[in-house]
């Protein structure tokens, strides 16, 4: 499919490809919709094997950035942006700082934050360039609190007591997690492929964990882990992700209905990273917790619409994300009732 049918298929507002000589940097720009507000939405550092990679996947996270923000009923839209170079790139100051110049030139319709190969120090790196950025404080151990509040809804509601779970990648997300369920007395299984985070736990080798025999499976690593192959083998009844756009294909969602397994999609049980984000750019975190603590009615919601409809849990996710984006006038509309970010 050509990109700009693509974009049509897919409603894109806006995709911005840059290219600064001065530093070598190739990034991409992905607004996907800004009904809600300005699209918010990390910055990933990453080689990838062709220019299309990084423009497709761009694409994809800043499209569930769109659905992650209108479910958890925050007042951004949807955009994600990625610097196609190794995040140890000696170059990666100079690499940034290109990126951030793009950025400001699209006047305030994208705000960044941190994502893979960033952090809160490449935030205050952009925000030099940039009035308003996200991140610049952490926001996993939010996004951890939300990935909890999901999986205990989701359990609940498939009535699977949760005695183990496996949580697949031990950085920022993924080490929050398992210490909140180990602090319930939760048996915990981990894997890392760096082996320095997986001591002192129970960790299995990184590519048996996703089959382990659990009660509640985590993945909060890379995204595209649940392919057809490893659904095959699952053991756990109930699939709770941290990590961004965990299934390999759309369809999949199906396949694990079929197999009876309760799946919440990512952008229902990770949205407390971008409810922080959200909280940071208007400056007080007085609605953090409720907003957090609704990531379980919503997924219970899900969950429970899927399965009177017959359909399944991403589907009912999308839908309820397209219902709240039909009842709002478009942010950057001129004659907007205005949001609370304006
Ligand atoms: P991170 O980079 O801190 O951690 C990822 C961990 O996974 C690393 O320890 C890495 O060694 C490990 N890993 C990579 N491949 C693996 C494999 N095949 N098997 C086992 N472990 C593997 O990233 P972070 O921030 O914890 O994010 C994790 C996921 O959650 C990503 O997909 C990210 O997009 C998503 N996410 C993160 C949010 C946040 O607040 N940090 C918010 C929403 C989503």
């Amino acid at each position: 499919m050509s990109i700009f049918q693509d974009l049509r298929t897919r409603d894109f507002e806006q995709l911005v490809v840059c290219r600064d000589p001065a530093s070598g940097l190739e990034s991409v720009i992905a607004v996907h919709d800004t009904t809600l507000g300005p699209a918010l939405g990390g910055v990933r550092m990453r080689s990838y094997a062709t220019p299309e990679d990084a423009v497709r996947d761009a694409m994809n996270l800043a499209q569930a950035m769109t659905y992650k923000s209108a479910v958890a009923g925050l007042d951004l839209g949807g955009g994600k942006s990625v610097i196609n170079a190794p995040a140890d790139s000696p170059r990666r100051d100079e690499l940034l700082a290109a990126h951030a110049r793009f950025i400001a030139s699209l006047g305030g319709r994208y705000i960044p934050g941190a994502d893979m190969g960033t952090g809160a120090a490449d935030m205050d790196l952009i925000a030099r360039y940039v009035p308003r950025v996200s991140s610049r404080r952490d926001p996993s151990r939010f996004t951890a609190r939300g990935v909890l509040r999901a999986l205990d809804a989701a359990s609940a509601w498939a009535g699977v007591p949760v005695r183990r779970v496996a949580v697949q990648g031990l950085g920022k997300v993924g080490s929050h997690l398992v210490e909140l369920l180990r602090a319930r007395g939760v048996d915990v299984l981990v894997a890392d492929v760096d082996p320095t985070r997986v001591r002192g736990l129970n960790a299995v080798a990184a590519d048996e964990i996703l089959a382990a025999d659990v009660d509640v499976l985590c993945p909060c690593a890379a995204g595209g882990v649940l392919t057809e192959a490893v659904i095959d083998r699952l053991k756990a009844r109930v699939v709770v992700p941290g990590a961004n756009n965990a299934l390999a294909a759309d369809a999949n969602a199906d396949m694990l209905a079929a197999r009876g397994i309760v799946f919440v999609p990512d952008f229902v049980a990770n949205a407390g990273g971008v409810i922080a984000c959200e909280a940071e750019v208007k400056g007080s975190d007085d609605e953090v917790d409720a907003k957090i603590d609704a990531i379980g009615a919503t997924t219970g919601s899900v969950l429970e619409r899927a399965s009177r409809h017959g359909t399944d849990p991403v589907t009912e996710a999308r839908s309820l994300a397209a219902r709240r984006l039909s009842t709002h006038r478009p942010y950057f509309e001129p004659a907007h009732h205005g949001g609370t970010l304006a």
